[in-house]
C-alpha cells in the first residue's frame, strides 16, 4: 500500500479494491468483508473496481457527502440487449430510486404522503397485532426457523397490507422480489438474469390486472390512492404506477427481513446483549439502529458524476461511477467508537444504512416501527429465545442477512 494514496483519476502504484481483497464473488469476503473494508478505508480515498468501472468509497464522511451531493446522481442504464431485458428495464427505469429531479421529486411527493411518521404511527397497532401472532406461533412451536416464521412474513405482510395486496397473493411477492433485485448484485450470471426478467414480467402482468380492478373498485389502500392520482391528475403514467408498486413492495421488505434476522442473530450470538435488551426493553430502538449499522443490510449504492467535481478530497471526472459502500462507512472508527462492537445502547449512531440526501429511504419510519415492534414483542414474549444452531449467511453481497436463524424458545 502506498504511504500517500493518490486521488482517483491518477495512475501509479495505488492499490485497487480487488488487490485489497474486495471480491463480491468470494464467499469468504462476503462472510466477513470488514477487514477488507478497514484496509480500503485506511487508504483515505476511493479505490478502483475495474470489473464495473466504479470507484469504491468507504469513509463515512466521503460516503455521506457523496449521497448528498447534487453533482452526483442516479443514472439508469438499461440492461442490454434492451428487448431481452425489457420487463426488468420497465420496472426499474420508472422507479424513483433510479430517477433524479424533476421526475424523482414528482414521484416521491405523490408517494411520501403515505409514509409520514404520523401515518406510519397509525399503522403501529396493526403491526403489533401481526407481530404478536407470529411470535406467539413461534413460542407455541417451541421455536423453529426464525427467518421463515417471523422475519420474512412480517415485512411482507405489512407492505402487502399497506398496498392492499390480497393475503393469498402475498406469497408471490417475495420470490418475485428476490429474483428482480438479484440483478443488483455486482456480477449476476445468465440464470439470475433469466429469472429476474421472468419475475419482472409476471409481476407487471399481475399489477396491470390489479390497476384495472382498483380502477373499477377502489379501496382504502395506498395502491388505490395511486391509481386515483393517475386518473385524476394524469401525473403518474401506468408504467410509473407499476414501477412504483414494484419498488415499494420490494424495498418494503428486502432490507427489513435482513435487519430483523441480523438483529436477532447478533443479539443471541453474544447472550449478554440479548439479556440486556430483555432486562431493559427501552433499549429496543437503539438495538435496531445498531443492527442496521453493524451489519448494514444494503451494501452498496451507485451514483454517477454529472460534471467534474471534487468531493471530500476525491476528484471525479464527469461520467465517473462511484460505488458507495454503506457497510464500510458504518464501521468507520473516525465516527463510531469501537466500531466493530455491537453496542445495544449505542446513543451516537449517525449510520448511513438508510442512505442520505434526496433518495433517503422513504420507508425508514415504517421500517423502524415494524422492526422495533418485532424485537419488542420477542423480548417480552420470548425472553428465553436461544440459537438452536449456527445462523447461516445469505449467499449475497448486496443483501446482507441470514438465510437461516434456527431458534428454540425455553
Ligand atoms: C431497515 C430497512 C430498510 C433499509 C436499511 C433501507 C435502505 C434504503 C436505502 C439505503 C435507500 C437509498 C438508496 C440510494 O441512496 O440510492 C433506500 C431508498 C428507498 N427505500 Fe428503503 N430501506 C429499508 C426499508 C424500506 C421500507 C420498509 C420501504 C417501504 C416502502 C422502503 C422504501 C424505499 C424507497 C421507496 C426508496 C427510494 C427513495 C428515493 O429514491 O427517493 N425502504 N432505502
Amino acid at each position: 500500500m502506498p504511504e500517500t494514496p493518490a486521488t482517483p483519476g491518477t495512475t501509479g502504484t495505488r492499490p485497487t479494491a480487488p488487490s485489497l481483497g474486495f471480491d463480491p464473488d468470494d464467499a469468504a469476503f462476503v462472510a466477513d468483508p470488514y477487514p477488507v473494508y478497514d484496509r480500503m478505508r485506511a487508504t483515505g480515498t476511493a479505490l478502483a473496481y475495474p470489473a464495473n468501472d466504479w470507484w469504491l468509497v468507504t469513509r463515512h464522511d466521503q460516503v455521506n457527502a457523496m449521497l448528498r451531493h447534487r453533482a452526483l446522481g442516479r443514472v439508469f442504464v438499461p440492461k442490454e440487449p434492451y428487448e431481452r431485458f425489457a420487463p426488468w428495464n420497465l420496472v426499474n427505469e420508472h422507479a424513483m430510486l433510479e430517477l433524479e429531479p424533476p421526475d424523482h421529486t414528482r414521484l416521491r411527493r405523490l408517494v411520501s404522503k403515505a409514509f409520514t411518521p404520523r401515518r406510519v404511527e397509525e399503522l403501529r397497532p396493526a403491526i403489533r397485532a401481526r407481530t404478536e401472532s407470529l411470535v406467539d406461533d413461534l413460542v407455541g412451536a417451541g421455536g423453529g426457523a426464525f427467518v421463515d416464521r417471523v422475519a420474512e412474513p412480517l415485512p411482507v405482510d405489512v407492505i402487502g397490507e399497506l398496498l392492499g395486496i390480497d393475503p393469498i397473493d402475498r406469497a408471490l411477492l417475495r420470490p418475485w422480489s428476490n429474483a428482480i433485485v438479484a440483478l443488483y448484485e455486482p456480477s449476476p450470471d445468465a440464470g439470475v438474469e433469466d429469472a429476474a426478467i421472468r419475475a419482472a414480467a409476471e409481476f407487471t402482468t399481475y399489477l396491470r390486472a390489479l390497476i384495472e380492478q382498483r380502477r373499477r373498485a377502489p379501496g382504502e389502500d395506498l395502491f388505490s390512492a395511486l391509481v386515483g392520482v393517475r386518473d385524476d391528475g394524469d401525473r403518474l403514467t401506468e408504467d410509473e404506477l407499476v414501477a412504483t408498486a414494484v419498488l415499494l413492495l420490494n424495498a418494503g421488505h428486502e432490507a427489513s427481513v435482513n435487519v430483523l434476522s441480523n438483529a436477532v442473530a447478533h443479539l443471541l450470538l453474544e447472550r449478554a446483549r440479548w439479556e440486556a435488551v430483555v432486562a431493559d426493553p427501552t433499549l429496543v430502538p437503539t438495538a435496531i439502529e445498531e443492527a442496521i449499522r453493524f451489519d448494514t443490510p444494503l451494501s452498496v449504492f451507485t451514483r454517477v458524476a454529472a460534471e467534474d467535481v471534487t468531493i471530500e478530497g476525491i476528484d471525479l471526472a464527469a461520467g465517473q461511477q462511484v460505488g458507495l459502500l454503506l457497510g464500510a462507512a458504518n464501521r468507520d472508527p473516525a465516527v463510531f467508537a469501537e466500531a466493530d462492537r455491537f453496542e445495544v445502547g449505542r446513543s451516537h449512531n449517525p449510520h448511513v444504512g438508510f442512505g442520505a440526501g434526496i433518495h433517503f429511504c422513504l420507508g425508514a419510519a415504517l421500517a423502524r416501527v415494524e422492526l422495533q415492534e418485532a424485537l419488542g414483542t420477542l423480548v417480552r414474549r420470548a425472553p428465553g429465545l436461544e440459537l438452536a444452531d449456527e445462523p447461516v449467511r445469505r449467499d449475497s453481497y448486496q443483501f446482507r442477512g441470514f438465510s437461516s436463524v434456527p431458534v428454540t424458545v425455553g
